[in-house]
């Protein structure tokens, strides 16, 4: 935010660009090594400006499994087993089974005992004389579970058995083979829902590892909400250690969070909840991200973005739905339950313990507020037909109930005014290198009265970008001399790339 005042950050990538640049230069045109380049910088009092703490901060989106098997260290994919959709018997994957139509029939039903997320898995065993090892269910999470060896995993699940029954989990490698850690839970028959946990400690190390739930004895046993995490996550609020070490080392200011198009959705009934994201995750619904096309259980939720913003020492900007999709938009004469909603969020984030939505809160455990100064009204919506009517509802419900909080406009005001009251407006770029490199002087231009840029996506994309070249770094870098963020949605894939081998 407000970058367009500072240039002094700048200089020293500038320095590190420029001799890296000639450095690759040098060596590829056979330079001789007595040529020197100067490159002369004033840096006197007199030209430095003010850099704004927050001018560098992170864009965090549910895209490309970023969160669902990304930052959030959950390990089982599709643990409710809703994913498949409330319509029973329904797609498990990537749930699997141990055992053959002779031995086992593995169905969902809707006998859960939650509420908001009703789907469970029947298991009924057939076999008198099972297989050595038993049959069951197993889970590879995302593309193989990273168990290594000595670490604590913490599993819990929800099960019901009507006779007593002996279930063995375990952490194996992708096929079974290799055993990492295994232990039996005796489940007395009862007619209602047990929650069982479980320590399993691994014995050795498989990056594609999964968890299994066999058992030798037949007769039937339902399963919800089966839950497994490393005991070490940061500060114990279940993001994977060593990916917030490298969200620190960005040394983040702001955290722009859930979305991006997650927060919109194709469709308004697959858009983000921030409702139906917090509280007891084994209650939490999930839901389909119909824009990145994948499930997610919503365990990475509103809560756990705001904690993850004070973890990170960053400012949280919550970015919302105004009642506009990609595809469906609410009129602006019906948009009041959607601007209730909002200020239901902001009290959940920011009211006192005794609030109706802070205390919520604050049984999640976070009694003292989180300080949400930033919102956004919507993501690149400007041009959709309820975006002004929509959004002025918005601005005036919270300028009202919360005068402090600044509010992001999806709307361009670099080149010309914007007709509604905004104290940000939000900027994105996504573009080839050569149109990055000639946007440098974009902000120039721009007013230095009303709102200011929040340039909050930017990168270069799609073949010039590839997955990932200098050229495009180059651009993004340079890109900085007016932006002001680090683009997280790269930074993200390039992680899935070097860590799971994997792209999507
Ligand atoms: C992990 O398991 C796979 C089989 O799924 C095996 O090929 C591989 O060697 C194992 N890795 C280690 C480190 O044991
Ligand atoms: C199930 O019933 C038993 C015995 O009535 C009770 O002790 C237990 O707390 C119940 N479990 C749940 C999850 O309600």
């Amino acid at each position: 935010m407000a970058s367009r005042e500072s240039f002094m950050s700048t200089i020293f990538f500038f320095l590190l660009l420029f001799s890296l640049g000639c450095k690759c230069i040098a060596s590829e045109l056979h330079l001789h090594a007595t040529q020197t380049a100067v490159l002369k910088v004033d840096a006197s009092p007199q030209l430095a400006r003010q850099i704004p703490d927050t001018l560098f901060g992170i864009f965090f989106e549910e895209i490309n499994h970023a969160g669902a098997g990304g930052i959030w260290a959950e390990l089982v994919s599709n643990r409710g087993f809703e994913a498949g959709g409330p319509h029973t018997p329904s797609n498990i994957d990537p749930w699997s089974i141990i055992g053959d139509d002779s031995s086992i029939f593995v169905a969902t039903d809707r006998t859960s005992c939650f509420s908001r997320n009703t789907v469970a898995l029947r298991m009924e065993v057939l076999c008198d004389n099972c297989p050595a090892g038993g049959v069951g269910i197993y889970n590879p999470g995302f593309w193989g579970m990273n168990i290594e060896d000595g670490k604590i995993y913490n599993l819990v699940m929800y099960v019901k058995s009507p006779e007593t029954v002996e279930l063995t989990v375990s952490l194996t490698s992708s096929d079974g083979s290799q055993n990492l850690a295994s232990t039996t839970i005796p489940v007395s028959g009862a007619s209602n829902w047990t929650k069982l946990e479980q320590k399993l400690v691994a014995q050795g190390t498989n990056r594609t590892s999964r968890l299994q739930i066999t058992t030798n004895k037949k007769g039937v046993v339902w399963f919800d909400q089966v839950s497994l995490m490393p005991a070490d996550t940061y500060k114990g609020h279940g993001f994977r250690t060593e990916l917030i070490s490298m969200m620190l080392d960005l040394k983040p200011r702001f955290l722009r969070f859930p979305g991006g198009c997650f927060v919109e959705g194709e469709w308004l009934r697959n858009a983000f909840r921030w409702r139906e994201s917090i509280g007891p995750w084994e209650e939490r619904p999930g839901h389909f991200g119909d824009v990145w096309h994948y499930w997610t259980d919503d365990g990475l939720g509103y809560y756990e973005f705001l904690q993850l913003s004070e973890d990170l020492g960053a400012a949280p900007i919550w970015v919302f739905n105004n009642g506009i999709s990609h595809n469906d938009e609410v009129d602006t004469a019906a948009i009041a339950p959607f601007v209730k909603d909002v200020l239901d969020s902001l009290e959940f984030a920011r009211g006192n313990a005794d609030s109706t939505w802070g205390s919520v809160r604050a049984a999640m455990g976070h009694p003292e507020p989180f300080p949400v100064k930033y919102v956004a009204i919507g993501n690149e919506d400007c041009g959709k037909k309820f975006y002004r009517g929509n959004y002025l509802k918005f601005y005036n419900a919270i300028r009202e109930a919360y005068p402090d909080i600044q509010m992001i406009s999806n709307c361009d005001a670099s080149s010309s005014p914007l007709d509604h009251p905004a104290d940000l407006y939000d900027f994105h770029v996504y573009t080839d290198s050569k149109t990055l490199f000639s946007m440098k002087n974009t902000f120039d231009r721009s007013s230095r009265n009303g709102p200011k840029a929040f340039v909050s996506e930017y990168a270069v994309w799609r073949s010039d970008a590839g997955r990932g070249s200098l050229l495009a770094s180059l651009a993004c870098f340079i890109g900085r001399r007016q932006l002001s963020l680090l683009d997280w949605r790269r930074i993200v894939m390039l992680f899935r790339w070097q860590v799971m081998h994997h792209s999507s």
